[in-house]
C-alpha cells in the first residue's frame, strides 16, 4: 500500500466514520471485520470516488475469485460471483455506460437529456446494506426537502422505470402499470383483484389463506438470471428482457413449454391451453385454420404488468392487432369475471366486430 493512500484512509476514518459508522442499525456486511479486514481500505485504496467507485472495484471480490481479491478477505471466502450475468446478452448497462452515475444525483432523472445509467452503486449501498436490509441506504423519491429511505425492491427499480425524464421512447412507466389502483395488474406492490384466477399452479394464489401461499410476486420473480444458481439480482440473463424465463413475443409462433416458459411457471400450461378461462385460448396460442407457422403470444392480448384500461391485463399488441371494420379497437367484458366477452378487432384480416365468448 502506497503512503499516500494509507494517510488518506486514516483521514478518511478519523472525519468520515461518524457519519458512514454511526449511523447504522444493523451491521453492514461490508464494514464487518469478519469479512473485511482491512476495512475502509478495502475499496477506497484506489477508487474513484467521483464516479461512484467504478465496478471493477466490485468485480475484485464479486467477480472470479483471485489471489489479489482474496488477499483482501478473511478466510479468502468466495463471495457472489455477478460477473458472468453481466457478460450475458440482456442485462442492465454497468459495464456498458461507465462514468456517468453522479453520487449527487437524484432520481427519478427529472432531466430528459441525461444520459440514462445503472451503475452499482444505483442499486447496492456499499457502506449499509446488510442481508435482512438489501436497499439500506439507496435514497429514494424526494418528497419536500427529503429523500425517502428505499425498503422494497419495487421502489428502487421505479427510481429508473417509473416517472424518469429521460425513459426510453418504447419503455413504459412500471409504476402506473403496476398501479394496484388498475382494474387488473399483476401483483408487486400488493394482492391481485381477481379471485378467479384458474389457471394459477401452487403455491401462487390469489389471496394468501395458509402459510406457504404467495400471493404477492416481486420484480425478481421474472427478472434475473437464467441460471437459478447465480447471484441473485437483476444482472443479467441470456433471455430477452431480463427474464429469469423465456418468453416469445412475437407472432406465428409454435407453442411449446419452452414459448411461454416463464409464464407457465406460474400458469398451468394445461390449464390455459384447455381453455378453462378464455374458450379460444388454445385457438389463438396454439394455431389452427387462420394462423399458418403457429399461433400468436400471449403478448399479443395481455400485458406483462397490469393494464389501466382492462381486467386479465388485456392490452392488444398494436404491431399486429388494429381497429375492426368500423375502427373499433377494444376489450368488453359481459359480468365480472364471468370467462364471458367481446373483442373489437382486426388481426390477420380477421374482423373481430365484435367477436363474442
Ligand atoms: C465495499 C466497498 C466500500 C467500503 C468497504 C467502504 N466504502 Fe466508502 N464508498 C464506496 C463507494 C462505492 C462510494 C461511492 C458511492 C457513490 O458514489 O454513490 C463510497 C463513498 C464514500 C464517501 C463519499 C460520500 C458518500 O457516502 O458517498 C465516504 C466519505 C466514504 N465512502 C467513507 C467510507 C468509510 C469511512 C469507510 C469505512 C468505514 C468506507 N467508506 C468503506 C465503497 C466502500
Ligand atoms: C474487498 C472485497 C469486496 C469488495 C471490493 C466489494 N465487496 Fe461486496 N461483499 C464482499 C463480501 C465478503 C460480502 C459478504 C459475502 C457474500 O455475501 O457473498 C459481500 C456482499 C455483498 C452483497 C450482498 C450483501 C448481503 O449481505 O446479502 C452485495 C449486494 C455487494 N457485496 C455489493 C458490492 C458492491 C456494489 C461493491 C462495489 C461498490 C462491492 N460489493 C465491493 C466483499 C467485497
Ligand atoms: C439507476 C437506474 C436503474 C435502476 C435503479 C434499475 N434499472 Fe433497470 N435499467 C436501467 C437502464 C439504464 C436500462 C437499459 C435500458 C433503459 O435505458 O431503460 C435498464 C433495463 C432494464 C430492463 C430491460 C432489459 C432488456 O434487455 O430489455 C429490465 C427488465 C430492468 N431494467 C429491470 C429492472 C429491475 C427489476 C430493477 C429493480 C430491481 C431495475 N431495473 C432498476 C436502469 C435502472
Ligand atoms: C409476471 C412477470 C413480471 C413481473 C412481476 C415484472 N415484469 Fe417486467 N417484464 C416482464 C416481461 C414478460 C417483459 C418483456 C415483455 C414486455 O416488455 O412486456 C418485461 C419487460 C420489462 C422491462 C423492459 C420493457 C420496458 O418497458 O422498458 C422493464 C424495464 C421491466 N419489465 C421492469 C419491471 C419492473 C421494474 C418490475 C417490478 C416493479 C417488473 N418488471 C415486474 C415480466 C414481468
Ligand atoms: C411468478 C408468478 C407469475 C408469473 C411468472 C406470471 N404470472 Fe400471471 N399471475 C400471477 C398471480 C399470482 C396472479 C393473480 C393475480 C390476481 O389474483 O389478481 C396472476 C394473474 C394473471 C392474469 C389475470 C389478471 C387479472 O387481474 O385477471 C393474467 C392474464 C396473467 N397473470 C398472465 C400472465 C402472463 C401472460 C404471464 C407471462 C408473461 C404471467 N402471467 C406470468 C403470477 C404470475
Ligand atoms: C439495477 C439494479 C442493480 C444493479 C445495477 C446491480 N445490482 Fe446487484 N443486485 C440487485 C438486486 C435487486 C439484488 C438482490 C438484492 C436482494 O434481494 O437481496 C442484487 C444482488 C447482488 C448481490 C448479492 C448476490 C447474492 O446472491 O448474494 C451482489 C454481490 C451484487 N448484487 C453485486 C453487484 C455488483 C458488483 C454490481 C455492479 C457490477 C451490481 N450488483 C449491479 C440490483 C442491482
Ligand atoms: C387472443 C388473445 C389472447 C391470447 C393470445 C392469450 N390470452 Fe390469456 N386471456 C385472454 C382473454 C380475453 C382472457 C379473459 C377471459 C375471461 O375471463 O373473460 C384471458 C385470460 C387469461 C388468464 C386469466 C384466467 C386464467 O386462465 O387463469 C390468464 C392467466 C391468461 N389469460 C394467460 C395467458 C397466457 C399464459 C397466454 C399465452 C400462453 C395467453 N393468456 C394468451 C386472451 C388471450
Amino acid at each position: 500500500m502506497k503512503q499516500k493512500s494509507v494517510y488518506a484512509l486514516i483521514v478518511l476514518n478519523l472525519f468520515f466514520c461518524a457519519s458512514v459508522c454511526n449511523s447504522q442499525t444493523v451491521i453492514a456486511t461490508h464494514l464487518d471485520k469478519n469479512y473485511l479486514p482491512y476495512g475502509c481500505g478495502s475499496c477506497h485504496v484506489g477508487l474513484e470516488f467521483k464516479y461512484g467507485g467504478g465496478a471493477n472495484r466490485c468485480l475484485l471480490c464479486h467477480g472470479k475469485l483471485n489471489k489479489a481479491s482474496a488477499a483482501w478477505m478473511k478466510n479468502k471466502q468466495p463471495v457472489a460471483d455477478v460477473s458472468k450475468d453481466f457478460g450475458k446478452n440482456y442485462r442492465h448497462p454497468v459495464f456498458d455506460k461507465k462514468g456517468i452515475h453522479d453520487g449527487k444525483e437524484v432520481l427519478p432523472e427529472v432531466n430528459p437529456s441525461a444520459p440514462r445509467h445503472a451503475d452499482c452503486v444505483d442499486c447496492h449501498n456499499t457502506h449499509f446494506l446488510a442481508p435482512s436490509a438489501p436497499f439500506n441506504g439507496i435514497k429514494g423519491k424526494r418528497v419536500g426537502n427529503f429523500n425517502t429511505q428505499i425498503t422494497k425492491e419495487y421502489e428502487l427499480c421505479y427510481l429508473c422505470h417509473s416517472e424518469s425524464a429521460n425513459l426510453p421512447v418504447r419503455s413504459t412507466n412500471k409504476k402506473i402499470e403496476l398501479s394496484t389502483n388498475n382494474p387488473s395488474f399483476h401483483p408487486v406492490e400488493g394482492e391481485g383483484k381477481n379471485f378467479s384466477v384458474v389457471s394459477l399452479l401452487r403455491p401462487y394464489r390469489e389471496k394468501k389463506s395458509s402459510a406457504g401461499d404467495i400471493s404477492v410476486i416481486g420484480c425478481k420473480d421474472c427478472h434475473g438470471s437464467d441460471d437459478p444458481s447465480s447471484a441473485r439480482g437483476p444482472h443479467g440473463s441470456k433471455y430477452q428482457g431480463l427474464l429469469v424465463e423465456n418468453y416469445a413475443t412475437g407472432d406465428n409462433i409454435l407453442e411449446s413449454t419452452f414459448s411461454y416458459s416463464l409464464c407457465y411457471k406460474c400458469h398451468k400450461r394445461s390449464s390455459i391451453l384447455a381453455n378453462e378461462s378464455f374458450p379460444s385460448h388454445s385457438r389463438h396460442i396454439a394455431g389452427e385454420r387462420n394462423f399458418k407457422g403457429g399461433g400468436t403470444s400471449c403478448y399479443t392480448c395481455h400485458s406483462s404488468h397490469g393494464s389501466v384500461e382492462n381486467r386479465y391485463l388485456i392490452r392488444f399488441n398494436r404491431e399486429y392487432v388494429t381497429e375492426s371494420s368500423t375502427g373499433k379497437l377494444k376489450f368488453v367484458e359481459k359480468g365480472t369475471y364471468a370467462f364471458h366477452g367481446e373483442c373489437w378487432l382486426s388481426c390477420h384480416g380477421v374482423d373481430h366486430n365484435p367477436k363474442t365468448y
